[in-house]
């Protein structure tokens, strides 16, 4: 089966939205490299992946009534803003925030909101998460970026690349090199 295309169909974006995960593990290739030499370290690099750069940055409320948070006041039917990405960074919440590590246990992350409206569809995208990196590390080698400049999506919730061009080596097919873009639907 041709590699890029497998790829591509993997990454859904119904499911883990872009290939903007793949990226923050591209950025890090020590981690990169530790994820292909043990892959049961997937689950808990793709919890890393969302809380160090979560697809959904942030969200909004309308206060239902007056009331303070954080030491300001707040008015009944003003807007608040939860920026889920700073909070996935709070030092007083995680140890070394700034750090990538995939590694990390103590992973209780905002990626997918909190309490009333925690996302619907977190299990599906955990596990859809989980089965594309354990496909993309198992079929291909050697991933790693390609010089060119990132095309960001212009949307200012909902974070993420309209390509990311990689090389790789497919598992069994010798030493060739290939190059393909990671192509998402989503804009
Ligand atoms: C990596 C992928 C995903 C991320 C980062 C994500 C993130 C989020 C976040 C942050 C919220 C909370 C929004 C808020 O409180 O204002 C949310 C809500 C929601 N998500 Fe997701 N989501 C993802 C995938 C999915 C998928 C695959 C589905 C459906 C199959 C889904 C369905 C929903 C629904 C229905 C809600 C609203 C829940 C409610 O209001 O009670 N999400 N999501």
């Amino acid at each position: 089966m041709d590699p890029g295309l497998s790829l591509y169909q993997l990454l859904d974006p119904a499911v883990l939205a872009d290939p903007y995960p793949l990226l923050t593990l591209l950025r890090n290739p020590e981690q990169m490299a530790l994820l292909d030499a043990d892959h049961s370290l997937i689950p808990s690099a793709v919890e890393e992946m969302l809380r160090y750069e979560p697809p959904v940055q942030h969200t909004a409320r309308i206060a239902p009534e007056d009331t303070t948070l954080g030491g300001k006041e707040i008015r009944k039917g003003q807007s608040v803003i939860a920026v889920m990405a700073a909070g996935n960074r709070d030092p007083e919440r995680f140890r070394d925030p700034d750090l990538f590590d995939i590694e990390r246990t103590d992973n209780r992350h905002l990626a997918f909101g909190w309490a009333g409206h925690f996302c619907f569809g977190a299990p599906l995208a955990r596990m859809g998460g989980q089965i594309a990196f354990s496909a993309l590390l198992r079929r291909l080698s050697g991933i790693s970026l390609m010089s060119q400049p990132l095309e960001w999506r212009e949307n200012l919730g909902l974070r993420g690349l309209r390509s990311l061009p990689v090389s790789f080596k497919p598992r069994r097919a010798g030493t060739q090199t290939n190059q393909r873009q990671l192509l998402s639907t989503v804009s």
